[in-house]
Parts: C-alpha cells; structure tokens; sequence
C-alpha cells in the first residue's frame, strides 16, 4: 500500500502567514503540520510517500522535509500545477500510485488515532474505499457524510449548507485502485475543483464497497489562526514530555513541562509549562506562559506572552501587555514604547514590522 499527501492547495485561510510559506509547514509545537502526517503513515507501515506540492511552496517543502530518510521512508514529490482539486491531485499522482491501493492524507490535518487499525478493516473488509469521520458542530465547514448503522456510506457532499448529519469528513481516505474511474467520471464542481468527495459519490453509484469509521481521538484541521493554536495546545497538553534543562539560565524561573533547545539562553524570565522553546532563542525579563510554541532564533524581550505560537527568527521587544492567542510569523519584528495596552491580539505574516508607539 503506498501514501498519497497533499501539501498543495492555496492555503487562503491562514493568510499572511501562507502569504510567503506553505501551511503544511506552519509547525505546530515547533515542528511542521505536514511532518506529523508523515509520521503517522510510517508508524502505521506506510514507507512509499508521494507528496503532492505546487509551484509556489513546493521547492520549501522538499527542502525541509527532504527524501524521507529522517523518516524511515521513500518521499516522491509530484508537482500538481494548479490547485484544481483533490480528486485532481490523485488523478496527477496516477503514475506514482502506479494501480495500488492508497492511503490519502491532508497535509494540513492532524489526527490523534493511529491508522494501522483502518488499514486492518480496508484490507479485512476489501473496501474500495473507506473514510474516516469524526463528529462535529460545525459540519458546513467540511465534505459531510451519511453513514447507515453498519458502516455503508450512503451520500457525501462538500460543504453543504444544510448538512445531513454532523459526520465530517476526516483528512484521511483509504482507497482501491477502483477510485481512478470513478475520477475519470467527475466533472468540476460550481467552485471549479474536481471532488474528492464527488469521486467517492461516484463509487458508491457504481456500486462499489464505501464504508466510514469514526476516530475515536482528536482530529484538527489546521487551516485557521484558532484551528492552529488549538492544534498546539492540543499537542502540548498530550504530547511534550519534561526535559532536563540544559540552558544557560540566569535568575529565571522555570516550570511545569518545558523543553528549550540548545544555544538559547534565559535571563531574568518566568515560563511557565507547557512551552517548548527552540534553539538559539534569546529570552530576556519575560513571561512565557503555557500553550506558547516559540521556534528556533527567536528573541524575546520584555515580553509576556501565552497561548501562542512564535515562528522562526520573529522578534518581539518591550511590549508591556501580555500577548494572547496569537500566530507572528517568521523573522516578524513588533516592539512597543507604549505603556499597558489593555490586550493585545495578533496574526502576523512573516517580515512584518509592527511598532506600537
Ligand atoms: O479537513 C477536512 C476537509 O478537507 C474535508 O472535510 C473536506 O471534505 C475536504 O474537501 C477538505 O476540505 P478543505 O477545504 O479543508 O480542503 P483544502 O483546500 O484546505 O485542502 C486540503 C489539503 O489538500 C491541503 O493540504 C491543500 C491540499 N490541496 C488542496 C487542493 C484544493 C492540494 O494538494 N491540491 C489541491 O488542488
């Protein structure tokens, strides 16, 4: 069985920050989105991964994340000129799937449950194709399904306005080589993609084997600001483990679940877990509180800041009111003279340069 990732796309949602970088390498706890997925398909296995990129964040893609070998695995990139669908995008994957069954994963979803347990049911149950479906309270955000009692999918649609059932489609699909023809049937959808979702509907016309499953752990689509913090505070709460800390760290406070990378030095500083802070950081008489994810060649100074996420290289000096629930992105630069705003709330692209005076 082989991996299908789809890293290409537009990323609109989650502008500026996907103004200048890919969103599937937006990291969340200090380590891209994109990363996690991968991960999980090699734990379930999956070592043979293509990686669907486009023209404008592809090169940044392959260059961080590499052939694979970091991973245990084989990476294909597979350019995809336009983002002109999903479906589209396995249609462009044709050669690399090379007639095998599938895994399609989105690369900008982050989901809880180990998948060797799906792979189990696909292959156990000879499905053409199955969906993994979690429940929410927001189903016009997502493809929506309606599943009967056993586990047969009856209808999908992308995003209705009125949906059917609070069954989301999940950003991890199993398929049978037989999805190729449905794909060949599908005509673009009044938003000019090819769907994903269409294709299914078209498998389940054709009589072909659909069933869904449930996860049973946390799934986040990681495409808005909130979607992301949310996606770190997740991850910080269940996954960061206590590190010895072995930072130079004068008069500083340090506690609760925090790992700070080599070269960084705290100076006169409480941070409180959990955070993790990066390499070469330099972090000077402030407050990190918890669910902060600061990236390597970070400066703080005179700062307070919690349930964010700093991105590589930003700088953020003398801002006399703390920072809540805010992505800065790389190499962004915000310093203030001004004395105790009441809040301060950010979404900052990368090299932006933000005075408060
Ligand atoms: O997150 C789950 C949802 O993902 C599902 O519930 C929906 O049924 C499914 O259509 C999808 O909706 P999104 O609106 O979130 O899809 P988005 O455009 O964000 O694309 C998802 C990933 O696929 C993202 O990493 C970008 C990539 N992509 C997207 C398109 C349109 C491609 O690689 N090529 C494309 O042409």
């Amino acid at each position: 069985m082989k991996a299908l990732i789809l890293s290409g796309g537009r990323g609109t949602r989650l502008r500026p920050i996907t103004y200048t970088g890919a969103k599937q390498l937006v990291p969340v706890m200090n380590k891209p989105i994109l990363w996690y997925g991968i991960e999980s398909l090699v734990a379930a296995g999956l070592t043979d991964i293509g990686i669907i990129i486009n023209p404008e964040t592809g090169e940044e893609i392959c260059t961080k994340t590499g052939d694979g070998s970091r991973f245990g695995a084989k990476i294909t990139y597979i350019l995809q000129t336009e983002p002109a669908g999903l479906a589209h995008a396995v249609k462009t994957a044709e050669a690399f799937l090379n007639n095998n069954p599938f895994v399609m994963y989105l690369g900008d979803n982050l989901v809880q449950d180990r998948l060797d347990t799906f792979i189990y049911q696909f292959n156990s149950e000879c499905l053409d194709a199955l969906l993994l479906l979690k429940q929410v309270p927001n189903p016009s955000a997502f493809g929506v399904a309606q599943v009967t009692a056993d586990g047969n999918v009856t209808t999908l649609v992308e995003k209705p306005k009125h949906p059917k059932s609070n069954l989301a489609l999940v950003g991890v699909y199993l398929f049978s080589p037989a999805i190729y023809g449905a794909i060949a049937k599908i005509s673009p959808s009044s938003r000019g993609e090819l769907e994903i979702t269409d294709a299914i509907q078209q498998l389940i016309l054709d009589g072909k084997y659909v069933k869904a499953n449930e996860l049973e752990g946390w799934w986040l689509d990681t495409g808005k600001k909130d979607d992301l913090l949310e996606a770190n505070r997740m991850l910080l709460d269940t996954s960061l483990v206590k590190m010895p800390i072995k930072v130079e760290g004068r008069d500083s406070q340090i506690s609760g679940r925090v790992q700070i990378g080599s070269g960084t030095t705290i100076v006169k500083s409480v941070i409180r877990g959990p955070v993790v802070i990066g390499h070469n950081c330099r972090i000077e008489n402030c407050f990190i509180g918890p669910y902060s994810s600061i990236s390597d060649d970070v400066t703080l100074v005179g700062t307070e800041i919690d349930h964010s996420v700093v991105l590589q290289g930003a700088r953020i000096e003398d801002i006399n009111c703390r920072i809540v629930d805010s992505v800065i992105g790389q190499r962004a630069h915000i310093r203030t003279t001004l004395q105790r705003p009441k809040a301060l709330r950010f979404l900052v692209g990368d090299d932006s340069q933000i005075e408060l005076v």
